[in-house]
């Protein structure tokens, strides 16, 4: 029998549908309460609503656990990649050798855009923010595909669809950083692998071509894993909600560009290294910014550290601050905004403010720092972001779009403005 919870209202019982999850979430379903009581639930920023049932990833605040499709982050960052763990995320299983190889053909061959889009990038002022630029840019391509935009699409067309974005969202990305530093555009080799593709996007000029390197491959392969899911933050709900409405997956993707941009998501990783460079240049150590995030008279806030949905340490962050000291010493990079970050860190991790509000490093925290010893410069950091993020955005438009009885999201509110009032002609103001 179906579990319910009944809600008494001024003596009238409503029932209320229990739902719970694999993992042992649970829900009351309140989809009908309204039409049954004249009451909505309220909930500003979602910080008590769940939005969907989703089967691709499952966080554990508390345990400070993340699981893509069931399988542990560490587990994938260890035996797997960034193109099978966005196959897993996207088609739900991980693929065998034939379903894997044709998969990667598909992506590398949509690696081309249209030509006059290069002429787009030149239009931009140099100093744009490349964010600004992937996301239009993203939008654009949509006009170049118009056999891509039907709202009903066959499961052929919904792949063809998925595989052109996912390769050509990496290419605007290298355009835009080439345009930012005046160089030629460059385009993909086959013999290279996807993430290495956008390395060498990004990083051949004429006079020099990219060299792979095994250590700098792996760290990028973890940090976009990592990056490549998290349930329902703000920018994969803003894909969802805008989906929900039938638009294009090029629509949807770009306005969840534009939602990971703010600092309080994707742009925090920009914010952080940021800050860790103000706190060497001041030099006067990382006491003051801590006593700056506590004053609740500073807008201040150490950026990299907490979490919606972690009490833990954020277990992207262990793996990331891992990394940094093997890219670092790899690179024989002596960088001293990394022992920045680690007292700070471990001054905020003493101190009781923190402790109280279970404040941790974040996936944002570390990140900026390996991609500064790539030589990514730090507008790029939210955009490399956006690249990992890319996956999760796309399995969870195509969970939403398969899903049978999806509707459109429209949330409700409580008005609390004005009564009803005559309009006033402006000589009687
Ligand atoms: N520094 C100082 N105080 C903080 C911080 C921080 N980074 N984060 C939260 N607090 C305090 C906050 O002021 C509040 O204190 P009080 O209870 O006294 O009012 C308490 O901790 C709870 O915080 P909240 O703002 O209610 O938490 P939230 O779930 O609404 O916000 C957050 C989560 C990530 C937006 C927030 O922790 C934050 O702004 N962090 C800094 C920005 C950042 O690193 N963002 C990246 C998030 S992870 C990757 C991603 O999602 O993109």
């Amino acid at each position: 029998m179906n579990k319910t919870a009944k809600l008494d209202i001024d003596g009238h019982i409503y029932e209320l549908p229990l739902i719970e999850g694999t993992e042992g979430e649970k829900a009351l379903d309140v989809g009908r309460l309204r039409a049954q009581s004249g009451y909505i639930t309220l909930d500003p920023a979602f910080a008590n609503t769940g939005a969907c049932q989703s089967a691709i990833s499952f966080i554990d605040g508390e345990l400070g656990t993340l699981r893509y499709r069931g399988i542990d982050i560490a587990e994938l960052c260890e035996k797997s990649t960034f193109m099978e763990v966005s196959y897993l995320l996207i088609y739900g299983h991980l693929p065998g050798e034939e379903e894997y190889t044709r998969f990667k053909e598909k992506v590398h061959h949509h690696s081309l855009i249209h030509e006059d889009m290069k002429s787009f990038f030149t239009s931009y002022p140099g100093h744009a923010h490349p964010m600004a630029i992937l996301s239009a840019m993203v939008c654009s391509l949509s006009v170049y595909h118009p056999e891509l935009l039907q709202p009903e699409q066959s499961d052929e067309d919904r792949d063809q669809t998925i595989t052109h974005l996912l390769s050509k969202v990496r290419v605007l990305a290298a355009f835009a950083y080439k345009r930012s530093v005046g160089e030629a555009f460059v385009y993909t080799r086959p013999e290279l692998d996807y993430l290495s593709n956008f390395m060498h996007m990004m990083f051949t000029t004429p006079m020099r071509p990219f060299e792979p390197d095994e250590v700098i491959r792996k760290a990028l392969d973890v940090l976009f894993i990592l990056h490549a899911d998290h349930e329902q933050n703000c920018s994969t709900s803003t894909v969802r909600m805008v989906g929900s409405s039938k638009a294009n997956l090029f629509a949807a993707l770009s306005a969840g560009i534009c939602a990971l941009w703010g600092p309080l998501h994707g742009g925090a990783n920009q914010a952080v290294i940021e800050m860790l460079e103000s706190i060497h240049a001041s030099g006067s150590g990382t006491k003051r910014y801590v006593d700056m995030a506590k004053d609740k008279g500073n807008h201040f806030k150490l950026m990299g550290f907490g979490h919606r949905v972690y009490k833990k340490y954020d277990p992207r962050a262990a793996i990331i601050k891992k990394y940094c000291d093997q890219v670092l010493n790899h690179l024989g990079i002596d960088n001293p905004i990394l022992e920045i970050a680690k007292e700070l860190e471990e001054a905020a991790l003493t101190d009781d403010y923190f402790i109280e509000r279970q404040l941790y490093p974040n996936v944002d925290f570390y990140s900026g720092i390996i991609y500064r010893a790539l030589k990514i410069p730090t507008n790029m950091f939210t955009v490399m972001f956006a690249l990992g993020r890319l996956p999760g955005w796309i399995a969870h438009w195509k969970e939403l779009v398969e899903d049978p009885g999806m509707k459109i999201a429209r949330p409700r509110q409580i008005y609390t403005g004005s009564r009803e009032q005559q309009y006033l002609p402006i000589d009687e103001r």
